[in-house]
């Protein structure tokens, strides 16, 4: 069997690169294609997995042209895509409010329904195809408005971060209805409270003063669904110990 072809967005940093690194691990699996918005970034992440099957190319997610040109590569390349991670997602601060919303949902949602259509048809030429979303808990529906839920709190993110994730799934829920006549398995997952730059570059906030996770952790969960090991929670939003509502 061909590796399976697979492209991480946002995989120079926390849970992509942790994902790029676990599938790369695995003995001929996967051609992994890590992709970042800054190629200098992502040619060093690559350096640091060092061995394994790796391509590497700029894909900007909030830019149309760079995920055409991603497109042009893959097909180029590949003539195909096994898997696609949709990672790349921002949580910014501060009080602009309105660059806060903006910048949030144009990464968090315009940003992967850009790149799922625009990679579509290359997904639909795989005989097993697999497109996963890093979505999160803190944006479910169903959590925020269940009183007995720990997630029915101010702090678990901005509002904005939160809305994002809540907008995601829903474009998760309706390809999954656009898709359904096809091969193509599409599923969320809440990767868990874990080390990486969103919350800030430093220490203090990668770790999160040592409530933080290991993203590795978040990458044996995808690992499990790419292996078919989750097919039946496809209808949730999975964790790596069960699923949460949407
Ligand atoms: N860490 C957690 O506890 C946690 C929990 C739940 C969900 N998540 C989700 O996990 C995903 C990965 O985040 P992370 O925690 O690993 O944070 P991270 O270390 O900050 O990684 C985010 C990645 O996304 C990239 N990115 C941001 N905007 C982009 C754009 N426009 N185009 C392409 N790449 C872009 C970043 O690139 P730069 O390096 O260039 O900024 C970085 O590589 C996100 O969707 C996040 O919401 C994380």
């Amino acid at each position: 069997m061909p590796p399976r072809v697979a492209l991480v967005t946002g995989a120079n940093s926390g849970i992509g690169f942790a994902i790029s690194k676990a599938l790369t691990a695995v003995k001929d699996e996967f051609t992994v294609i890590m992709t970042g918005r800054t190629l200098a970034k992502v040619e060093s992440a690559r350096k640091e997995i060092e061995v394994g099957d790796l391509a590497v190319a700029q894909l900007d997610t909030t830019d149309e042209l760079s995920i055409a040109n991603c497109v042009s590569f893959v097909q180029e390349e590949f003539g195909r895509l096994d898997v696609l991670i949709n990672n790349a997602g921002v949580a910014p601060e501060g009080p602009d409010l309105g660059n806060i919303y903006r910048t949030t949902l144009t990464t968090n949602v315009i940003g992967p329904a850009l790149v799922s259509a625009a990679f579509r048809p290359l997904l639909l030429k795989s005989s097993n195809p697999y497109s996963v979303y890093i979505s999160s808990m803190t944006g479910s529906l169903g959590l925020i408005s269940d009183p007995k839920s720990y997630m029915r709190i101010t702090g678990a993110g901005s509002p904005a971060y939160r809305a994002s994730k809540a907008a995601l799934n829903m474009v998760i829920l309706h390809e999954q209805l656009e898709v359904a006549s096809t091969n193509l398995k599409i599923f969320a997952l809440c990767p868990g409270f874990v080390v990486s730059n969103l919350r800030g570059t430093s220490k203090e906030a990668r770790e999160a003063g040592g409530r933080a996770g290991d993203p590795a952790e978040s990458a044996s969960a995808v690992l499990s669904i790419l292996h078919g090991e989750r097919d039946a929670d496809a209808q949730k939003m999975i964790h790596k110990d069960g699923t949460h509502p949407w």
